[in-house]
Protein backbone atom coordinates (compact mmCIF):
# COMPACT_ATOMS: atom_id res chain seq x y z
CA UNK A 1 0.00 0.00 0.00
CA UNK A 2 1.04 3.43 -0.51
CA UNK A 3 -0.01 6.72 0.75
CA UNK A 4 -0.53 9.99 -1.38
CA UNK A 5 -0.23 12.13 1.66
CA UNK A 6 -2.44 15.73 1.14
CA UNK A 7 -3.59 16.23 4.62
CA UNK A 8 -7.26 16.14 4.39
CA UNK A 9 -7.61 14.63 1.26
CA UNK A 10 -5.03 11.79 1.94
CA UNK A 11 -5.77 8.47 0.21
CA UNK A 12 -3.98 4.69 -0.45
CA UNK A 13 -3.15 3.24 -2.91
CA UNK A 14 -3.97 -0.44 -3.01
CA UNK A 15 -1.89 -2.36 -5.19
CA UNK A 16 -2.35 -6.08 -5.11
CA UNK A 17 -3.14 -9.07 -7.07
CA UNK A 18 -6.66 -9.94 -7.15
CA UNK A 19 -7.67 -6.93 -5.74
CA UNK A 20 -9.99 -6.03 -8.61
CA UNK A 21 -12.55 -8.19 -7.46
CA UNK A 22 -12.60 -7.15 -3.72
CA UNK A 23 -12.84 -3.03 -4.36
CA UNK A 24 -15.56 -3.07 -1.51
CA UNK A 25 -12.80 -4.17 0.78
CA UNK A 26 -10.21 -1.25 0.37
CA UNK A 27 -12.99 1.81 1.17
CA UNK A 28 -11.05 3.52 3.88
CA UNK A 29 -12.97 2.72 7.66
CA UNK A 30 -15.93 4.77 8.04
CA UNK A 31 -17.03 5.44 4.23
CA UNK A 32 -20.42 4.15 4.00
CA UNK A 33 -21.59 5.08 0.80
CA UNK A 34 -25.39 5.01 0.02
CA UNK A 35 -25.18 3.76 -3.24
CA UNK A 36 -22.54 2.91 -5.88
CA UNK A 37 -22.01 3.59 -9.71
CA UNK A 38 -19.77 2.11 -11.32
CA UNK A 39 -18.61 3.86 -14.56
CA UNK A 40 -16.45 1.57 -17.49
CA UNK A 41 -16.24 1.44 -20.98
CA UNK A 42 -17.61 -1.07 -23.31
CA UNK A 43 -14.21 -3.10 -23.66
CA UNK A 44 -14.13 -3.31 -19.63
CA UNK A 45 -17.03 -3.99 -18.78
CA UNK A 46 -17.42 -7.59 -19.34
CA UNK A 47 -13.93 -8.23 -18.22
CA UNK A 48 -13.91 -6.82 -15.20
CA UNK A 49 -16.69 -3.95 -14.44
CA UNK A 50 -19.07 -7.16 -13.28
CA UNK A 51 -16.47 -7.86 -10.23
CA UNK A 52 -16.21 -4.04 -9.11
CA UNK A 53 -20.33 -4.65 -9.02
CA UNK A 54 -20.58 -7.52 -7.92
CA UNK A 55 -18.54 -6.81 -5.19
CA UNK A 56 -20.23 -3.84 -3.89
CA UNK A 57 -23.88 -6.27 -4.20
CA UNK A 58 -22.17 -8.56 -1.59
CA UNK A 59 -21.82 -5.77 0.72
CA UNK A 60 -25.47 -5.11 0.15
CA UNK A 61 -24.99 -1.54 -1.55
CA UNK A 62 -27.40 -0.38 -4.10
CA UNK A 63 -25.30 -0.74 -7.51
CA UNK A 64 -25.36 1.12 -11.00
CA UNK A 65 -23.48 0.82 -13.35
CA UNK A 66 -22.82 3.03 -16.32
CA UNK A 67 -20.85 1.61 -19.67
CA UNK A 68 -19.64 4.17 -22.05
CA UNK A 69 -18.15 3.30 -25.31
CA UNK A 70 -14.39 3.06 -25.42
CA UNK A 71 -11.73 5.64 -26.79
CA UNK A 72 -10.32 8.76 -26.61
CA UNK A 73 -12.97 10.60 -28.58
CA UNK A 74 -15.39 9.67 -25.61
CA UNK A 75 -13.90 12.05 -23.76
CA UNK A 76 -16.30 14.71 -24.00
CA UNK A 77 -18.38 17.06 -22.30
CA UNK A 78 -21.44 15.27 -23.76
CA UNK A 79 -20.40 12.09 -22.32
CA UNK A 80 -20.37 13.75 -18.83
CA UNK A 81 -23.54 15.15 -19.30
CA UNK A 82 -25.66 11.37 -20.31
CA UNK A 83 -23.10 10.60 -17.13
CA UNK A 84 -24.89 13.11 -14.93
CA UNK A 85 -28.56 12.10 -16.39
CA UNK A 86 -27.55 8.32 -15.27
CA UNK A 87 -26.74 9.46 -11.59
CA UNK A 88 -29.58 11.80 -11.31
CA UNK A 89 -32.06 8.74 -12.27
CA UNK A 90 -30.21 6.03 -10.04
CA UNK A 91 -30.53 8.93 -8.15
CA UNK A 92 -27.47 8.86 -6.45
CA UNK A 93 -26.68 11.56 -3.55
CA UNK A 94 -23.82 13.51 -2.07
CA UNK A 95 -22.57 10.28 -0.13
CA UNK A 96 -23.21 8.12 -3.28
CA UNK A 97 -19.52 6.87 -4.65
CA UNK A 98 -18.72 6.85 -8.09
CA UNK A 99 -16.06 3.67 -9.08
CA UNK A 100 -13.97 3.73 -11.87
CA UNK A 101 -13.04 0.73 -13.63
CA UNK A 102 -10.71 1.19 -17.14
CA UNK A 103 -8.03 2.93 -18.65
CA UNK A 104 -7.34 6.69 -18.03
CA UNK A 105 -10.33 8.17 -20.25
CA UNK A 106 -12.83 6.04 -18.04
CA UNK A 107 -10.85 7.66 -15.21
CA UNK A 108 -10.72 11.16 -16.06
CA UNK A 109 -14.10 11.14 -17.33
CA UNK A 110 -15.45 9.53 -14.43
CA UNK A 111 -13.57 12.11 -11.86
CA UNK A 112 -14.70 14.70 -13.55
CA UNK A 113 -17.91 13.67 -12.94
CA UNK A 114 -17.89 12.98 -9.68
CA UNK A 115 -16.02 16.02 -9.26
CA UNK A 116 -18.74 17.83 -10.68
CA UNK A 117 -21.70 16.02 -9.54
CA UNK A 118 -23.49 17.96 -7.00
CA UNK A 119 -20.42 19.85 -6.41
CA UNK A 120 -18.40 17.49 -5.66
CA UNK A 121 -19.16 13.45 -4.65
CA UNK A 122 -16.08 10.97 -3.64
CA UNK A 123 -14.79 8.24 -6.25
CA UNK A 124 -12.70 5.43 -6.09
CA UNK A 125 -10.05 4.54 -9.55
CA UNK A 126 -9.77 1.35 -10.44
CA UNK A 127 -7.07 1.51 -13.10
CA UNK A 128 -7.04 -1.27 -15.93
CA UNK A 129 -4.12 -0.46 -18.19
CA UNK A 130 -0.94 0.53 -17.15
CA UNK A 131 -1.10 4.18 -18.19
CA UNK A 132 -3.88 4.32 -15.27
CA UNK A 133 -1.92 2.03 -12.67
CA UNK A 134 1.46 3.88 -12.89
CA UNK A 135 -0.20 7.41 -13.37
CA UNK A 136 -3.68 8.61 -14.21
CA UNK A 137 -5.44 6.98 -11.45
CA UNK A 138 -3.44 9.05 -8.37
CA UNK A 139 -2.90 12.29 -8.55
CA UNK A 140 -6.51 14.22 -8.84
CA UNK A 141 -5.89 15.32 -12.18
CA UNK A 142 -9.49 14.53 -14.02
CA UNK A 143 -11.24 16.05 -17.06
CA UNK A 144 -12.51 15.86 -20.86
CA UNK A 145 -11.27 16.74 -24.12
CA UNK A 146 -12.02 20.21 -26.13
CA UNK A 147 -12.31 20.11 -30.06
CA UNK A 148 -9.47 22.65 -29.59
CA UNK A 149 -7.51 20.69 -27.41
CA UNK A 150 -6.52 17.51 -24.85
CA UNK A 151 -7.21 18.03 -21.61
CA UNK A 152 -9.10 21.81 -21.72
CA UNK A 153 -11.45 21.31 -19.61
CA UNK A 154 -11.01 19.87 -15.64
CA UNK A 155 -10.36 19.87 -12.11
CA UNK A 156 -8.63 18.42 -9.44
CA UNK A 157 -10.52 15.58 -7.28
CA UNK A 158 -8.46 13.45 -5.85
CA UNK A 159 -9.70 9.77 -4.95
CA UNK A 160 -11.03 8.26 -1.73
CA UNK A 161 -8.93 4.76 -2.57
CA UNK A 162 -7.19 3.75 -5.49
CA UNK A 163 -6.73 -0.55 -6.29
CA UNK A 164 -4.86 -1.40 -8.38
CA UNK A 165 -4.89 -5.06 -9.58
CA UNK A 166 -1.56 -5.63 -11.91
CA UNK A 167 -3.58 -9.16 -12.93
CA UNK A 168 -5.84 -7.00 -15.38
CA UNK A 169 -3.13 -6.01 -17.29
CA UNK A 170 -2.50 -9.57 -18.98
CA UNK A 171 -5.60 -8.96 -21.04
CA UNK A 172 -4.33 -5.41 -22.49
CA UNK A 173 -3.50 -5.34 -26.01
CA UNK A 174 -0.07 -5.42 -26.89
CA UNK A 175 0.52 -1.94 -28.03
CA UNK A 176 -1.01 -0.40 -24.61
CA UNK A 177 1.43 -2.38 -22.80
CA UNK A 178 3.95 -0.58 -24.91
CA UNK A 179 2.60 2.76 -24.45
CA UNK A 180 2.12 2.42 -20.89
CA UNK A 181 5.79 1.06 -20.27
CA UNK A 182 6.71 4.42 -21.56
CA UNK A 183 5.62 6.34 -18.54
CA UNK A 184 7.49 3.18 -16.66
CA UNK A 185 10.27 4.36 -18.11
CA UNK A 186 10.20 7.71 -17.50
CA UNK A 187 9.44 7.48 -13.78
CA UNK A 188 13.33 5.76 -13.83
CA UNK A 189 14.98 8.26 -15.30
CA UNK A 190 13.24 11.34 -13.92
CA UNK A 191 13.97 10.05 -10.33
CA UNK A 192 15.12 6.72 -9.46
CA UNK A 193 18.51 5.35 -11.31
CA UNK A 194 18.05 2.10 -8.99
CA UNK A 195 14.80 1.43 -10.69
CA UNK A 196 15.48 2.34 -14.39
CA UNK A 197 18.94 -0.17 -14.20
CA UNK A 198 15.86 -2.69 -13.20
CA UNK A 199 13.93 -2.00 -16.14
CA UNK A 200 16.83 -2.34 -18.48
CA UNK A 201 17.47 -5.70 -16.94
CA UNK A 202 13.86 -6.88 -17.70
CA UNK A 203 14.12 -5.26 -20.97
CA UNK A 204 11.63 -6.97 -23.36
CA UNK A 205 10.42 -9.78 -20.38
CA UNK A 206 8.13 -6.51 -19.39
CA UNK A 207 6.15 -7.14 -22.12
CA UNK A 208 4.57 -10.24 -21.28
CA UNK A 209 3.10 -8.52 -18.02
CA UNK A 210 3.81 -11.40 -15.69
CA UNK A 211 1.60 -10.45 -12.60
CA UNK A 212 4.68 -10.54 -10.46
CA UNK A 213 7.14 -8.37 -12.31
CA UNK A 214 4.04 -5.92 -12.57
CA UNK A 215 3.27 -5.70 -8.84
CA UNK A 216 6.61 -4.59 -8.72
CA UNK A 217 6.77 -2.09 -11.57
CA UNK A 218 3.52 -0.69 -10.76
CA UNK A 219 4.06 -0.18 -7.03
CA UNK A 220 7.48 1.01 -7.51
CA UNK A 221 5.88 3.54 -9.94
CA UNK A 222 3.03 4.13 -7.90
CA UNK A 223 5.64 5.44 -5.09
CA UNK A 224 7.43 7.82 -7.26
CA UNK A 225 4.33 9.67 -8.31
CA UNK A 226 2.95 9.47 -4.90
CA UNK A 227 5.65 11.08 -3.63
CA UNK A 228 5.31 13.82 -6.66
CA UNK A 229 1.87 14.49 -5.86
CA UNK A 230 2.35 14.45 -1.99
CA UNK A 231 4.76 17.25 -2.39
CA UNK A 232 3.12 19.31 -5.47
CA UNK A 233 -0.40 18.66 -5.53
CA UNK A 234 -1.41 21.46 -8.36
CA UNK A 235 2.13 21.75 -10.06
CA UNK A 236 3.41 24.62 -8.60
CA UNK A 237 7.06 23.23 -9.59
CA UNK A 238 7.71 19.59 -8.73
CA UNK A 239 5.13 17.96 -10.34
CA UNK A 240 6.39 19.22 -13.54
CA UNK A 241 8.97 16.80 -13.24
CA UNK A 242 6.02 13.90 -14.45
CA UNK A 243 6.18 16.34 -17.97
CA UNK A 244 9.44 14.76 -19.13
CA UNK A 245 9.43 13.75 -22.72
CA UNK A 246 5.70 15.16 -22.82
CA UNK A 247 6.32 18.37 -24.39
CA UNK A 248 7.91 17.01 -27.92
CA UNK A 249 5.34 14.32 -27.49
CA UNK A 250 2.09 16.74 -27.23
CA UNK A 251 3.43 18.19 -30.70
CA UNK A 252 3.90 14.45 -32.42
CA UNK A 253 0.22 13.95 -31.26
CA UNK A 254 -1.23 17.17 -32.55
CA UNK A 255 0.58 17.52 -35.42
CA UNK A 256 -0.85 13.55 -36.51
CA UNK A 257 -4.04 14.52 -35.23
CA UNK A 258 -4.07 11.86 -32.27
CA UNK A 259 -4.39 9.24 -34.99
CA UNK A 260 -1.13 7.89 -35.91
CA UNK A 261 0.94 7.54 -32.14
CA UNK A 262 -0.73 6.66 -28.70
CA UNK A 263 0.67 8.97 -26.05
CA UNK A 264 3.11 6.83 -24.47
CA UNK A 265 4.64 6.44 -27.71
CA UNK A 266 5.09 9.60 -28.52
CA UNK A 267 6.12 10.12 -25.43
CA UNK A 268 8.89 7.76 -25.86
CA UNK A 269 9.85 9.92 -28.96
CA UNK A 270 9.79 13.05 -26.64
CA UNK A 271 12.08 11.30 -24.31
CA UNK A 272 14.65 10.65 -26.75
CA UNK A 273 14.44 13.76 -28.29
CA UNK A 274 14.82 15.47 -24.78
CA UNK A 275 17.66 13.73 -23.86
CA UNK A 276 19.46 14.22 -27.39
CA UNK A 277 18.39 18.71 -26.70
CA UNK A 278 20.21 18.05 -23.03
CA UNK A 279 23.36 16.38 -24.92
CA UNK A 280 23.72 19.33 -27.50
CA UNK A 281 22.84 21.68 -24.45
CA UNK A 282 25.55 19.91 -22.35
CA UNK A 283 23.89 19.26 -20.05
CA UNK A 284 24.35 15.13 -20.10
CA UNK A 285 26.61 12.89 -21.63
CA UNK A 286 25.34 10.93 -24.96
CA UNK A 287 25.09 7.62 -22.49
CA UNK A 288 21.71 8.96 -21.61
CA UNK A 289 20.24 9.11 -24.58
CA UNK A 290 21.56 5.92 -26.21
CA UNK A 291 20.06 4.06 -22.81
CA UNK A 292 16.71 5.40 -22.62
CA UNK A 293 16.15 5.08 -26.27
CA UNK A 294 17.81 1.20 -26.13
CA UNK A 295 15.28 0.49 -23.61
CA UNK A 296 12.11 2.07 -25.49
CA UNK A 297 13.39 -0.15 -28.36
CA UNK A 298 13.09 -2.95 -26.31
CA UNK A 299 9.43 -2.22 -25.28
CA UNK A 300 8.69 -1.96 -28.72
CA UNK A 301 8.95 1.68 -28.35
CA UNK A 302 9.20 4.20 -31.63
CA UNK A 303 11.68 6.39 -31.14
CA UNK A 304 11.43 8.95 -34.12
CA UNK A 305 8.43 10.59 -36.14
CA UNK A 306 9.42 10.44 -39.99
CA UNK A 307 7.40 12.68 -41.84
CA UNK A 308 7.30 15.47 -39.41
CA UNK A 309 10.31 18.34 -39.46
CA UNK A 310 11.73 20.33 -36.62
CA UNK A 311 10.27 23.30 -37.82
CA UNK A 312 6.66 21.91 -37.43
CA UNK A 313 7.38 20.56 -33.30
CA UNK A 314 8.73 23.78 -32.76
CA UNK A 315 5.73 25.85 -33.68
CA UNK A 316 3.43 23.38 -32.17
CA UNK A 317 5.10 24.23 -28.87
CA UNK A 318 4.05 27.45 -29.25
CA UNK A 319 0.20 26.04 -29.56
CA UNK A 320 0.70 24.00 -25.99
CA UNK A 321 -1.32 24.88 -23.27
CA UNK A 322 2.01 24.32 -20.98
CA UNK A 323 3.69 26.89 -22.68
CA UNK A 324 3.89 30.36 -20.63
CA UNK A 325 4.08 33.36 -22.74
CA UNK A 326 5.17 31.47 -26.06
CA UNK A 327 8.54 30.06 -24.66
CA UNK A 328 8.94 26.30 -23.59
CA UNK A 329 9.99 24.89 -20.48
CA UNK A 330 11.62 21.50 -21.35
CA UNK A 331 12.16 18.83 -18.10
CA UNK A 332 15.93 17.73 -19.66
CA UNK A 333 17.68 14.53 -17.64
CA UNK A 334 21.47 15.71 -16.51
CA UNK A 335 21.96 11.85 -15.94
CA UNK A 336 19.62 8.53 -15.20
CA UNK A 337 17.46 9.10 -12.68
CA UNK A 338 17.98 13.03 -12.17
CA UNK A 339 16.50 15.65 -14.68
CA UNK A 340 15.72 19.52 -14.46
CA UNK A 341 12.50 21.26 -14.64
CA UNK A 342 11.65 24.76 -16.54
CA UNK A 343 14.77 24.71 -18.88
CA UNK A 344 14.62 27.47 -21.57
CA UNK A 345 16.12 26.12 -24.62
CA UNK A 346 17.46 28.38 -27.78
CA UNK A 347 15.88 27.48 -30.21
CA UNK A 348 19.22 26.56 -32.14
CA UNK A 349 20.27 24.30 -29.56
CA UNK A 350 16.42 22.81 -30.16
CA UNK A 351 16.44 22.36 -33.80
CA UNK A 352 19.68 20.94 -33.56
CA UNK A 353 18.87 18.31 -30.91
CA UNK A 354 15.27 17.27 -32.92
CA UNK A 355 16.77 16.64 -35.84
CA UNK A 356 19.48 14.54 -34.18
CA UNK A 357 16.33 12.90 -33.16
CA UNK A 358 14.79 12.17 -36.69
CA UNK A 359 13.13 14.77 -37.40
CA UNK A 360 13.67 16.63 -40.47
CA UNK A 361 15.34 19.46 -41.11
P1 LIG B 1 -7.71 4.07 -22.50
O1 LIG B 1 -8.45 4.37 -21.27
O2 LIG B 1 -8.28 4.51 -23.79
O3 LIG B 1 -7.45 2.50 -22.55
C1 LIG B 1 -6.80 1.94 -23.67
C2 LIG B 1 -7.63 0.82 -24.31
O4 LIG B 1 -7.51 -0.35 -23.50
C3 LIG B 1 -9.12 1.11 -24.38
O5 LIG B 1 -9.61 0.57 -25.60
C4 LIG B 1 -9.70 0.35 -23.20
O6 LIG B 1 -11.05 -0.03 -23.42
C5 LIG B 1 -8.80 -0.86 -23.16
N1 LIG B 1 -8.62 -1.49 -21.86
C6 LIG B 1 -8.49 -0.90 -20.65
N2 LIG B 1 -8.16 -1.81 -19.72
C7 LIG B 1 -8.09 -3.00 -20.36
C8 LIG B 1 -7.74 -4.30 -19.93
N3 LIG B 1 -7.35 -4.56 -18.69
N4 LIG B 1 -7.78 -5.30 -20.85
C9 LIG B 1 -8.12 -5.03 -22.15
N5 LIG B 1 -8.41 -3.82 -22.61
C10 LIG B 1 -8.39 -2.81 -21.72
O7 LIG B 1 -6.22 4.65 -22.47
P2 LIG B 1 -5.13 4.83 -21.31
O8 LIG B 1 -3.84 4.76 -22.01
O9 LIG B 1 -5.40 3.96 -20.15
O10 LIG B 1 -5.38 6.33 -20.82
C11 LIG B 1 -5.19 7.42 -21.69
C12 LIG B 1 -5.95 8.59 -21.14
O11 LIG B 1 -5.47 8.89 -19.84
C13 LIG B 1 -5.81 9.86 -21.95
O12 LIG B 1 -7.07 10.46 -22.11
C14 LIG B 1 -4.91 10.74 -21.11
O13 LIG B 1 -5.15 12.11 -21.29
C15 LIG B 1 -5.28 10.28 -19.73
N6 LIG B 1 -4.23 10.50 -18.71
C16 LIG B 1 -4.57 11.20 -17.61
C17 LIG B 1 -3.62 11.41 -16.61
C18 LIG B 1 -4.01 12.11 -15.35
O14 LIG B 1 -3.14 12.45 -14.55
N7 LIG B 1 -5.29 12.29 -15.11
C19 LIG B 1 -2.32 10.91 -16.76
C20 LIG B 1 -2.01 10.19 -17.90
C21 LIG B 1 -2.98 9.98 -18.89
N1 LIG C 1 0.39 12.89 -15.70
C1 LIG C 1 1.03 14.05 -15.18
C2 LIG C 1 0.54 14.44 -13.82
O1 LIG C 1 -0.23 13.73 -13.24
O2 LIG C 1 0.90 15.48 -13.35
Amino acid sequence: MVSVNLAERSYNVHVERGASKRVDRYLPEGAKPTAVFVITDDNVAPLYGGHAAGAFEAAGLPVFTEVIPAGESEKTLATVERLYHAMLAAPLDRKSLVVAVGGGVVGDIAGFAAATYMRGIPIVQVPTTIVAQVDSSLGGKTGVDMPEGKNLVGAFHQPLAVVTDPETLSTLPRREISAGLAEVVKHGVILDAAYFERLEALGEELLAVEPDTMHNVVLRSVEIKADVVSRDEREGGLRAILNFGHTVAHAVETLTGFTTYLHGEAVSIGMAAAANVAEVMGLCDGSVGERISALCEALALPLRAPNISAAEVIEAFGRDKKTVGGVPRFVLPREIGKVEIGVRVDEGALREGLVETGFSA
